[in-house]
């Protein structure tokens, strides 16, 4: 018994030892991080005297103009970015957000959305709803008066009836349009015919190839309290019950209150398989600028991209942008692809910059 045992107690001594030093290890790593926190806290501005300012992806130039006029009269920071990205849910014309967003496979409108509140570290989500068109405002119901975090398909929406939200057909002419003529030339083996180009809207083809939009708005008041949400229809045509990352927590959005906040368009399933708004909100808290801590995120979804995905030259071949926040207000948005730009509403007013970009596409 003795001889059998003896290497058991060795080897859980030698695991017990390992445990230890892999404890150690990241408790020197938090240490660290804390470490670079509170140099980076030390430097903050008076609560008070924080630079107000609100960035949204290229399409949410009069979000972030309508959050940061209602920070200025005294809305609490989510409600601010709320309000701003109903502004593109509403709009028929962004095909890639609420009322008006492309469709699923099946023709069915189905939409993905998250808010998350800083200063109290809460957040709510709704994914694959379907007949409401503000899954942002359903989003944030779900962070007040429930006590869980996400609600999806049937039940998000027996959730957003029950607060009274109006149901509606999402599906406009032009994305039934645009789905259909996507349905027609999709496979060469069944029975739909594509249509003679003489009897296509050229608005229609435009969207040849699939699109993936979404509108990301994170925003800082003055007191430093920091907020965000993302709302879409998601990739356009894809398979009934997908979801994206818009909705998850950590992936298509993250705030720290005492660090900032991260939040992406583009492929989600890269924004899944890396975690990628949490992490990159992550690296910041361990000290690094908004732009570094987006563009480490980029070289780490590409180093992590399956080949089928790649160029012939191993870059992503698809695109995928992070909108960054610092607690101090410093920003980015960082694209891994460019040119690309983003809305910004601060003191100097409401305007589109550059993001910064990994690759760059060649000019045409
Ligand atoms: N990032 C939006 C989506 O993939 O659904």
């Amino acid at each position: 018994m003795t001889q059998i045992n003896e290497p058991a107690v060795g080897r859980r001594r030698f695991l017990t030892g390992m445990t230890g030093a892999l404890a150690a290890g990241s408790m020197i790593q938090v240490s660290a991080e804390n470490g670079a926190l509170a140099a980076q806290s030390a430097k903050l501005p008076k609560p008070g005297e924080f630079p107000v300012r609100v960035i949204a992806s290229d399409n949410g130039l009069e979000a972030t103009r309508r959050a940061y006029d209602l920070i200025q009269q005294g809305a609490d920071v989510l409600d601010a970015c709320i309000a701003g990205v109903n502004i593109v849910e509403d709009d028929p014309n962004d095909m890639t957000v609420g009322y008006g967003g492309l469709p699923n496979e099946d023709g069915v409108v189905e939409l993905d959305a998250a808010v998350m509140h800083g200063p109290t570290h809460r957040a709510g989500s709704v994914a694959a709803l379907q007949k409401i068109k503000n899954p942002s405002k359903v989003a944030k119901l779900v962070m007040e008066q429930t006590d869980h975090v996400l609600l999806v398909g049937e039940g998000a929406l027996k959730f957003a009836r029950a607060h009274g939200f109006k149901e509606e057909d999402l599906l406009t002419e032009k994305a039934r349009k645009i789905w259909l003529y996507w349905r027609q030339k999709r496979d060469q083996d069944d029975d739909w015919i594509e249509p003679p180009d003489e009897l296509l809207d050229p608005e229609v083809k435009k969207y040849f190839k699939r699109p993936t939009g979404t509108i990301h708005c994170a925003a800082i008041d003055a007191r430093g309290d920091i907020s965000c949400t993302t709302t879409t229809s998601g990739l356009a045509f894809k398979l009934a019950g997908r979801v994206g990352d818009s909705p998850i927590v950590g992936a298509g959005l993250y705030v720290d209150n005492a660090v900032g906040s991260c939040g992406s368009t583009g492929r989600g399933e890269a924004n899944l398989l890396n975690l990628s708004s949490s992490t990159a909100v992550g690296l910041m808290r361990a000290g690094r600028s908004p732009k570094d801590a987006g563009l480490e995120m980029l070289r780490r979804i590409a180093a992590n991209t399956v080949p089928r995905l790649c160029d012939k030259d191993g870059r992503p071949n698809y695109d995928l942008t992070f909108y960054l926040i610092a607690k101090n207000g410093d920003y980015a948005a960082v694209s891994l692809w460019g040119p690309a730009k983003f809305a910004i509403t601060d003191a100097k007013g409401t305007r589109h910059e550059a993001s910064v970009s990994l690759y760059e596409r060649a000019a045409k």
